[in-house]
């Protein structure tokens, strides 16, 4: 479990165990690789992010990850896993999200990417992405760098 300050100061705890905050969190996030890069979109006013959103009625949190990614980058999902769950508090509110990691076997042209501007590839994350101005607020506290690590601890070493 790790606990952290966000970019706006919101408290926020991370864990890799299975579902501990939330059964049905509203929210997913999608850490998503094409072709050995990054696959990331950008968000009309955010910037820079991992594909991501609220999950619909109806909906599980992985089917939302699935549309999320179709949605905002064209990426159609070969194999996507649960890697863990976050919880925000923010000042209105508590956010419970499930962060998935996804690989994508191909990005088909989209006539709109929603609130994004579609898709972006990037062979390597800048070390500098807290001070970066393109990228979203979301990827500037340790949810991004620690999930990563986590992936590439149980999946993409095998
Ligand atoms: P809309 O209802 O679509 O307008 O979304 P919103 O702007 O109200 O945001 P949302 O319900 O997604 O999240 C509410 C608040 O939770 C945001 O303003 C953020 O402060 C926080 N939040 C949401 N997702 C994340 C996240 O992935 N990381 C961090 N650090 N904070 C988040």
């Amino acid at each position: 479990m790790h606990t952290f300050r966000d970019y706006y100061k919101n408290l926020v705890t991370l864990s890799f165990e299975d579902h501990p905050f939330s059964e049905q969190p509203k929210h997913i996030l999608v850490i998503c690789e094409y072709n050995g890069e990054w696959l990331l979109t950008k968000h009309s006013d955010r910037g820079l992010e991992f594909p991501g959103g609220k999950v619909e009625p109806g909906e599980t949190a992985k089917q939302a990850a699935v549309r999320e990614v179709h949605e905002e980058t064209g990426g159609i999902v070969n194999a996507i896993q649960y890697i863990g769950q976050y919880v925000v508090e923010g000042k209105a509110e508590t956010v419970f999200k499930n962060v998935y990691y996804a690989t994508i076997t191909r990005l088909e042209t989209q006539s709109t990417y929603f609130e994004t501007e579609g898709p972006v590839l990037r062979k390597e994350l800048p070390k500098d992405m807290k001070v970066d101005q393109n990228f979203s607020f979301i990827m500037k506290d340790e949810i991004v760098p620690r999930s990563i690590e986590q992936i590439t601890r149980t999946i993409k070493s095998i």
